[in-house]
């Protein structure tokens, strides 16, 4: 990194943050679109959140990024919520205006629909319904963007249905929750699976359904990334399936923050994702 004392300054705030994969992101793209400029990983407690919110716009920063456990209560510490953060229920990007003001928005959503578009660029969201498993934060951004793009009808099954049920009263009558019981026979409908539970990822159990249901031209994807193919891609891929990595939501979502703090929309590309894999071996 060689940056001069004019350099152009972000953040990604967390608690923790050290297993945080946005400041390789960032720098690699700041790095390869040669642009004066850093992007740092500051590890903040939740009770000092909204003193360093409002120390960015005094130190110089353009923005940040802000992840768990902090998505949710920055709704009431940023002077402006955009209306997809509201929609979505959290802000992960935030933007310092020209008067130092605090803009909150939420960019997985559409990091969520734009990674599908660049992998799969024939998938008509509108052609039928979504199966969404999972009612955390992830899903309900998956949901807002799945509705956004067309997506007809959103099946959303959660262990526990309650937290399904607040995501519908949010997000409108096109959510219909089901019980997550229902999970391998709600399957025959879909043409989309999303599983945005934790389920899958190293070191959780895999994820417990049966896929026999599912169409073979309905899309798979999991919004976990580590392992790169969960079983349940594995065993979509095998039938046939077209499967769905989650890395790219994270590369796709970045993107808008990266272009409204340093001035340039960057490139999502092959090296990229490798460059952002290496470091999970
Ligand atoms: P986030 O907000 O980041 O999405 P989260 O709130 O921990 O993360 O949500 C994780 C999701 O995985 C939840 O939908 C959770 O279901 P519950 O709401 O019932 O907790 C789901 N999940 C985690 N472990 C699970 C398991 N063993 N079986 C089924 N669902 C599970």
């Amino acid at each position: 990194m060689n940056i001069s004392g004019a350099a152009r300054l972000a953040a990604v705030i967390g608690h923790p943050i050290k297993h945080s994969l946005s400041p390789r992101l960032h720098n690699y793209w700041l790095r390869q679109c040669g642009i004066d400029g850093a992007y740092i990983p500051l590890e903040i407690a939740p009770e000092h959140l909204e003193k360093t919110l409002r120390a960015l716009p005094l130190m110089g920063f353009k923005g940040c990024n802000v992840t768990l456990p902090h998505k949710e209560s920055l709704l009431s510490i940023v002077d402006e919520v955009l209306p997809v953060a509201r929609k979505i229920g959290a802000i992960n990007t935030v933007t310092v205006d020209n008067s130092g003001r605090l803009i909150g928005t939420n960019t997985d959503a559409y990091g969520f629909i734009e990674n599908i578009r660049s992998l799969d660029p024939y998938f008509a969201f509108s052609h039928g319904p979504a199966v969404v498993l999972g009612a955390g934060g992830a899903a309900r951004a998956v949901c807002a963007g799945l509705l956004d793009a067309g997506v007809p009808l959103v099946y959303l099954l959660n262990r526990t249905r309650d937290k399904a049920d607040i995501i519908r009263e949010h997000l409108g009558d096109k959510i219909q929750v089901e019980s997550w019981e229902n999970r391998n026979a709600v399957l025959a409908k879909a043409a989309i699976l999303v599983n945005t539970t934790s389920l899958g990822m190293v070191g959780k159990d895999p994820l417990d359904i049966d896929l026999t249901l599912l169409p073979t031209d309905a899309l798979v994807t999991d919004i976990v990334y580590n392992p790169l193919e969960t079983p349940l891609l594995k065993q979509a891929k095998l039938r046939g399936n077209h499967i769905v990595d989650g890395l790219g939501m994270l590369i796709y979502q970045a993107i808008l923050g990266f272009e409204a703090w340093f001035g340039t929309r960057p490139e999502v590309t092959p090296e990229l994702r490798q460059f952002l894999l290496e470091i999970k071996k």
